[in-house]
């Protein structure tokens, strides 16, 4: 089977959550090829996060209301980044695509702008993985991200074959504080038994590449 793991990493650890999925594949018999996905320009974290501003009420109102979160879900306006040309413009050739970022509200701009641009999607299975800084909150986290993704895949016509994300206790702004106590009063655990290396982290790679390719070759 050929696989694509293509990834936008912008601090490293998304990159390190797809090493860990290409030991995986590759304990599987299947040795996936790179695309690695770079801004055209790097902007500072501040300007990134000051872009998507006007979207934060919406997704405050997101977590206590379902309803809201479908209509925020369906309606709101992703942002796209310019990226570097890549090395494999066209990925028909594939039998799977893994895509990867990190969750940056929703899906990160360079990645959304790599999967609405990528030549030969449609129809293609394609697999999501992404890192966040915070404990994994069932909404705030999972499923922004997961449904963020599904909408954008389903725009593009490719299936969405399954999904894993794990934290990175990092966020740039420092709100890593805010992190830990978010972990311990929710999960009583310590954010860090969810990032690469944990438990959670194995369990979510192992059901990713199941989902994705099953047991053999
Ligand atoms: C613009 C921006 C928005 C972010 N939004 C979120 C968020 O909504 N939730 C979260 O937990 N972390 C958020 N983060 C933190 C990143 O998701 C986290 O640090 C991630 O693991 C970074 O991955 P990378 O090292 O591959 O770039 C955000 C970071 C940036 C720069």
């Amino acid at each position: 089977m050929r696989v694509l793991i293509s990834y936008f990493s912008r601090t490293g650890h998304t990159e390190g959550l797809a090493k860990a999925i290409a030991d995986e594949l590759a304990s599987r018999g299947h040795e996936p090829e790179w695309e690695v996905i770079r801004p055209a320009v790097r902007y500072s974290w501040f300007r990134e996060l000051v872009l998507d501003w006007p979207r934060y009420p919406s997704i405050g109102l997101s977590l206590v209301s379902a309803s809201w979160r479908r209509r925020h879900l369906d309606t709101y306006h992703q942002i796209e980044e310019e990226i570097q040309a890549l090395d494999h413009p066209d990925v028909s050739g594939f039998d799977l695509v893994c895509i990867g970022g990190p969750k940056w509200a929703q899906l990160s701009y360079p990645v959304a702008r790599y999967c609405a641009t990528v030549q030969g999607i449609r129809g293609k299975r394609v697999g999501s993985f992404f890192t966040f800084g915070g404990p994994p909150l069932k909404t705030f986290e999972i499923e922004l991200y997961e449904k963020s993704m599904a909408r954008m895949l389903a725009r593009v016509g490719a299936a969405h074959a399954g999904n894993v994300g794990i934290s990175s206790a990092y966020h740039e702004a420092g709100l890593l504080p805010l992190f830990r106590l978010a972990s311990l009063l929710v999960f009583r655990r310590p954010v860090t038994s969810f990032t690469l290396g944990s438990e959670y982290a194995q369990k979510g790679i192992r059901k990713f590449c199941d989902d994705l390719i099953g047991g053999g070759v």
